[in-house]
């Protein structure tokens, strides 16, 4: 084994329970959460009433000290109502993944700067993995079993869980988090691990606002974590703050700093199979609501046609798409089981490729490996136009040196010359350096200088040019 191969340790700081406090610990389970939790009408855990119920709970046994009751009833409530053993994981936003695959197996964790790690926990009892799936499950108002042993939802937080159990998962039950960050990567996030250039930055914003004439549209497509939703979520920064948005997602992600937002989240079926919210019927309504720009998290089925309606009347979108090269995601959008007809799909502005390359080191780092727009179509034929393309020797996103059609069309509706709008693009790309350089990033912060700009550009321009 290569010595780069060696997964690095990550320690957590362990709750340690005696066993006989593993056993009060276990009745309390079996016993008290349900009674705690369903004299809430909301079936959330009532800590208070837990609490309480705990403590009475405790006067029940003989050797636990009176001093000693408080403290481990608090410790106990932690445990039923947090995550247990993982909750240190949970709470760590350098965190992307957490992954309990099994018992007496390490849960391994994948770190945002070292890559895949293993960790010092190990559940070496099955029940005891159930009972944290099944809190989690209750957390969220579900339920997982025998008749339906998969689980997939979102967290409080909204991070995105992924449980199985026996029979599906033959070693025992697994579960997956990808957690959400709670301090989101932003444009100049993106710029300084030149997972974007500034360069190509200061093009999508010019193009995303088109000047208030023509905003952009661009479907982000890549493997599976590859960034898509981030970049997409870092790059909305540039809508223009006049835009009426509304978001359409399967499990909320997305998050626009822009004040006229409305996020729409699909529904699963009920019990008796009922109530069911699809993207499509989403997409659908949201028609109705005038948007400016739809973005729909995650383009899969039948919702791309009416995606695709809705940019060829007018409307601007974004959207994520899982492919693995520009020509596939056309191939994936005009087949089954998108379908969309071939005509449409040149309402496209731009597809914007995302790559994630793996070290042999376990880190991996995140890329936009190719800008192409959908210029048309030739006999049957969608023709792409390559317009930025990464290069791996110099790690470089370099402008391929074909004029972008986009920009074109802006400058025909706006009326400007297309070196008006070079000159707007280094103007763009000041703001974007300034920020660089003073530091500026959370979302916040940025969607204010952005705001600012959008505002009085001039203002914002000479102040920078100041400094
Ligand atoms: N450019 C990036 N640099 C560093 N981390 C990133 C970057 N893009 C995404 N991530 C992290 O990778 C994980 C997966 O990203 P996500 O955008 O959800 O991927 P996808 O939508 O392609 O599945 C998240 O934890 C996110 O914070
Ligand atoms: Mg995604």
């Amino acid at each position: 084994m290569n010595n780069n191969e060696i997964i690095p340790q990550y320690d957590v700081v362990k709750q340690n329970y005696t066993p006989q406090e593993k056993a009060i610990l276990k009745e309390i389970r079996e016993n008290l959460v349900d009674r705690a939790m369903n004299t809430n009408e909301n079936f959330q855990t009532d800590e208070n009433n837990l609490l309480r119920e705990i403590n009475n709970f405790l006067i029940t046994k003989e050797n636990i000290p009176q001093d000693y009751r408080d403290t481990l009833s608090k410790k106990l409530v932690r445990d039923i109502t947090g995550y247990g053993q993982i909750d240190p994981l949970i709470q760590d936003d350098e965190l992307e993944e957490i992954m309990i695959i099994g018992t007496n197996k390490p849960v391994f964790v994948y770190h945002r700067k070292y890559g895949m790690m293993k960790t010092n926990i190990n559940f070496t009892d099955a029940q005891e993995v159930m009972d944290l799936i099944d809190s989690i499950a209750r957390q969220i108002n579900r339920r997982i079993d025998q008749e339906s042993p998969i689980l997939d939802g979102r967290l409080i937080d909204g991070s995105r869980i992924n449980a199985t159990i026996p029979p599906v998962s033959a070693d025992g039950p697994s579960l997956t988090i990808r957690k959400f960050k709670r301090d989101p990567l932003t444009i100049i996030d993106l710029i300084n691990s030149k997972t974007i250039s500034i360069e190509l930055a200061a093009f999508f914003w010019l193009c995303f606002d088109g000047l208030g004439v023509k905003s952009a549209n661009a479907i982000i497509s890549g493997g599976t974590s590859s960034g898509k939703t981030t970049t997409l979520n870092a790059l909305s920064a540039f809508i223009n703050p006049k835009e009426r948005i509304i978001t359409i997602e399967d499990t909320l992600e997305l998050q626009i700093p822009h004040e006229h937002v409305i996020r729409m989240e699909t529904r699963p079926p009920n019990v008796e199979n009922k109530g069911e919210l699809t993207m499509n019927d989403l997409v659908k309504n949201s028609l109705r609501q005038r948007p400016d720009r739809i973005i729909v998290g995650e383009v899969r089925a039948e919702e791309a046609i009416t995606l695709f309606t809705a940019l060829n009347t007018g409307h601007s979108g974004f959207g994520t798409l899982h492919s693995n090269s520009a020509r596939e995601t056309i191939t994936r959008l005009t087949t089954e089981p998108m379908s969309v007809p071939k005509i449409m799909i040149q309402a496209i502005d731009f597809i914007i490729m995302q790559n994630r390359i793996y070290t042999p080191s376990g880190v991996s780092y995140r890329r936009i490996s190719e800008v192409v727009e959908v210029v048309g179509m030739e006999s049957e034929t969608i023709q792409l136009n390559k317009i930025f393309s990464w290069n791996p020797e110099t790690d470089k996103i370099e402008n391929v040196g074909v004029s972008s059609q986009t920009l074109t069309r802006i400058a025909e509706i706006s009326g400007k010359s297309l070196n008006d709008l070079y000159g707007e693009i280094e103007n763009r790309k000041l703001v974007l350096q300034h920020m660089i350089n003073q530091e500026i990033r959370s979302v916040e912060d940025v969607n204010h200088v952005i705001e600012l700009y959008y505002k009085n550009p001039r203002k914002v321009l000479n102040r920078i040019l100041l400094y």
